[in-house]
């Protein structure tokens, strides 16, 4: 995850840099469940409306949650498909906050309301992100469900009525580009906390509709939106984050911005940069999906590093032996291509492996979802010789690897 406020907060108020803190254990995103009342185009854990075999019961979630603690995790986000659909949602949540996690919770918001809100009051959440990905009809055709978008902004008004720390993911597509702005207008007019932008990653449906990726102007142009008003916010007073995540060129982009804006700053944001390191998949951030198995994030669901019902998750994650997570492990990452040429390679860390593995079948090769241009990222290569975003046509070496079957995906293909 890319914080961009606090970034900008450091360019607006400087404060002295202070050494680079490592986290005690790994953030850990937890799919508990993987049914969905939404079926939406991108969804990485290809959710619908039916019943998966084999989810971890409660009380297993209970003695891997012990072993969390014990392994000094210090944040646990609850998701899903819709985690509301948990029955014992409200039993797991209270468990984990009288813990001592911090506790998020990712919902698509539909199914907040009346009849729920106290209990979700009584959660205690440090946090709810509700995924918005357009206004109304852009959304429910995004989600494919007519109805989506104002029952989601419901529960949201519901959350925030009750002073729940709420904001918005929306997940960036050609689809919904366009309506970013008003979007952002939202974050206005229901005064809400955080908004997170969700680059799309190639995983799941979101491979199978990875056409609709944006192009690299597109992603440009969010950015740009999105660094102006977290910058104009920040001199009004107004306290609200915006972060990002699948894209960790969005760090040396903020710098480029900066050498622009604040100059006299870009030093010590470089500093800050590099002290962030980029992707953290399989470092500071980790997977356990509905059936127990783990993985080094949400998006190598194709890949797994074990089972918590057959080892407990600190040893899972604690294994030298795994090639992947070797690499992940690496500084820097063993990258190829333009990637592993990059001046900035330190600040992003060579941005998101999946989906390079997904076209290509090499983790290691370049992140074609890159959107700095060769000269930026001081590569003399010419600009055609990148490897194309499926959006644009994808060239003949890559074919193959493009149509290959899944190999792993291990549930209904719907
Ligand atoms: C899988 S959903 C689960 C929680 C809840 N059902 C929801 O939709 O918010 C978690 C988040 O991942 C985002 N997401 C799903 N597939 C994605 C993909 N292929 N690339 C980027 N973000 C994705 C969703 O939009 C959502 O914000
Ligand atoms: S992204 Fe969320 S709401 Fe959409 S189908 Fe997946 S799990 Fe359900």
């Amino acid at each position: 995850m890319f914080r961009i406020t606090q970034y900008m907060k450091t360019l607006h108020a400087p404060t002295p840099l202070g050494p680079s803190i490592k986290p005690p254990g790994p953030v850990v995103i937890w799919n508990l469940i993987r049914r969905c009342n939404l079926t939406c185009k991108h969804c990485y854990s290809i959710s619908a409306d039916v019943d998966f075999k084999g989810e971890l019961s409660t009380n297993e979630v209970y003695t891997v949650m012990d072993d969390l603690k014990e392994f000094k995790v210090p944040v646990l986000i609850l998701s899903g498909g819709e985690p509301l659909l948990r029955p014992d949602i409200w039993d797991i949540s209270k468990r984990a906050k009288d813990m001592g996690f911090y506790v998020g919770l990712s919902t698509n918001g539909t199914l907040i309301d009346e009849s729920n809100i106290e209990k979700i009051v009584a959660a205690k959440y440090d946090y709810i992100g509700v995924s918005i990905d357009g206004i109304e009809a852009t959304h429910d055709e995004f989600r494919q469900r007519k109805g989506a978008f104002k029952e989601s902004m419901h529960g949201i008004k519901l959350c925030q009525e009750r002073g729940i720390k709420v904001g918005l993911r929306f997940t960036l597509t050609q689809d919904n580009a366009h309506e970013l702005p008003l979007i952002l207008d939202l974050m206005d007019e229901y005064d809400l906390d955080k908004f997170y932008l969700s680059h799309l990653n190639y995983a799941g449906r979101g491979k199978r509709n990875r056409k609709r990726d944006v192009f690299h102007q597109m992603t440009r142009d969010a950015l740009d939106m999105i660094f102006e008003r977290s910058w104009n916010e920040l001199k009004q007073g107004i306290e609200r984050e915006y972060v990002t995540g699948n894209n960790d060129a969005d760090g040396p982009y903020l710098l480029q911005w900066a050498e622009k804006n604040v100059p006299e700053e870009v030093e010590a944001l470089r500093q800050r940069l590099e002290n962030w390191g980029g992707n953290s998949s399989g470092v500071n951030i980790s997977n356990i999906d509905n059936l127990g198995n783990v993985h080094p994030d949400t998006f190598w669901w194709d890949y797994n590093l074990g089972n918590v019902r057959e080892k407990k998750f600190s040893e899972i994650w604690a294994n030298p032996e795994d090639e992947l997570m070797k690499g992940f492990r690496m500084s820097p990452r063993p990258v190829k291509g333009r990637c592993g040429a990059c001046q900035y390679l330190k600040i992003c860390g060579g941005n998101t492996r999946v989906r390079a593995y997904s076209l290509t079948d090499d983790p290691w090769a370049e992140d074609p979802a890159c959107y700095l241009s060769n000269a930026e990222i001081g590569v003399e290569t010419e600009e055609e010789d990148r490897m194309p975003l499926p959006s644009h046509e994808v060239r003949t070496e890559h074919v193959a690897a493009v149509e290959k079957p899944q190999q792993f995906i291990n549930a209904v293909n719907l």
